[in-house]
């Protein structure tokens, strides 16, 4: 990297009439600008290289392909994107927990590389497989996933996602999303089929119990009645940030996912009809045993990134990312690195506990960040 004393030296040669540094017309001198200085590649250490447009590149990185400059960027620790409705939103939304593909792909560059292998094993409609394949075209390149889904209406989905935006990315003359990965069954059977130290990143959107199952038409009805236009003074005393999806602002609502309601009747009611009663000690035991599973597959220099909201039931805060770290870190040789917050500034506003008692409205979700144990 030049010193000061060669950046200044060069910025004099392309000064505007104000006797300030023009960073246009050193651009059209084809000389690389960043930050409002040029940059003398002549200067470069043997292992860093400048990136046109994106800043001086460190090839020790075993990160990510980030340049310094996106580095720093990444490792914010809150990330308040919107990520607006896209990618057959509506198809994408029947289920209900789906995360933004451009999320997963901001995500995948941060922590893989361009070839790299990602994993998730609960992969819904295929937000991270989506957004392995935006990296090809809006990231550092493509990465290979994996997905594993037990319900195959999902995998339907996916399939139909992709086919219909490549429709329309091809109509608009932009390259095809490729096809990624998307296997049918139980992630405790499919990770068997994976070889150890075969993945780069799992990235993973854990279900809650089973609510990823909750009777939609219930969650709708409670949403209405929690929202601030209709407000009429009966108060739902229950939020999860857990299922924040990616309708971004739109007319979605961000789903009520526990009846907590009045009537205290906080059973967990499935599609099938039939209550769930795990309890939240059993759901933590039994990710921390599938997450010490899941690590075998991932490489040592591997990442872990689990998506995880917080919760609001019966009148206290539960703090499930917390928990879920702990019990992850006890069992599994994982190590958390990191909580990030995806913080959606477009989500709705609901009325929760108006005028009795603070209760949250979540408009966030924690992103954990897990490395692997040194010798794991
Ligand atoms: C929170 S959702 C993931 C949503 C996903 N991020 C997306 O963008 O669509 C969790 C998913 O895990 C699936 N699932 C739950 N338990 C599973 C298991 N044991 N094996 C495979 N899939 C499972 C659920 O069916 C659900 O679709």
């Amino acid at each position: 990297m030049a010193d000061d004393g060669d950046r200044h030296r060069q910025s004099r040669l392309f000064t505007d009439e104000d006797g300030d540094f023009d960073a246009d017309r050193a651009r059209e001198e084809s000389l690389p600008v960043e930050d409002g200085e040029v940059i003398d590649t002549d200067e470069l250490a043997d292992h860093q290289r400048y990136i046109e447009g994106r800043g001086v590149y460190d090839e020790r990185n075993r990160v990510n392909d980030l340049t310094g400059k996106e580095w720093k960027f990444a490792t914010k620790s809150v990330i308040d994107e919107s990520y607006p409705p896209a990618v057959q939103h509506d198809l994408r939304s029947e289920h209900g927990g789906q995360k933004p593909p451009r999320l997963c792909a901001d995500l995948i560059d941060r922590f893989s590389k361009a070839g790299d292998t990602v994993l998730d094993p609960f992969a819904g409609v295929g937000g991270t497989l989506l957004g392995a394949s935006f990296c090809e075209h809006e990231g550092t390149g493509l990465r290979e996933a994996i997905g594993f889904e037990r319900t195959e209406r999902w995998i339907e989905i996916y399939r139909e996602v992709l086919e219909q935006e490549n429709d329309e990315r091809r109509a608009r003359g932009e390259p095809p999303l490729a096809e990624q990965e998307l296997r049918h069954g139980d992630c405790a059977d499919l990770i068997e089929d994976v070889p150890d130290d075969s993945v780069d990143l799992l990235l993973t959107d854990v279900p809650y119990w089973d609510m990823d199952e909750l009777e939609q038409t219930r969650n709708e009805r409670e949403t209405r009645e929690s929202k601030l236009g209709s407000f009429d003074g009966a108060a739902t005393t229950a939020t999860a940030g857990g299922d924040i999806d990616d309708r971004g602002g739109g007319t979605g609502d961000a789903v009520t996912d526990i009846d907590d309601t009045a009537d205290g009747d906080d059973d967990f009611e499935t599609t099938d009809g039939s209550d769930d009663h795990q309890t939240k000690a059993e759901w933590l035991a039994d990710m921390a045993g599938k997450f010490d599973r899941f690590t075998e597959a991932v490489a040592p220099d591997g990442h872990v990134v689990v998506f995880i909201g917080d919760m609001y039931r019966e009148q206290s805060y539960e703090f499930l990312s917390a928990d879920l770290a702990r019990a992850i870190e006890s069992t599994a040789p994982l190590t958390l690195a990191a909580t990030l917050i995806w913080y959606d500034p477009t989500k709705d506003l609901h009325v929760y506990g108006y005028p009795f008692s603070f209760v949250p409205s979540m408009v966030h979700q924690n992103v954990l960040v897990f490395r692997l144990e040194d010798g794991a």
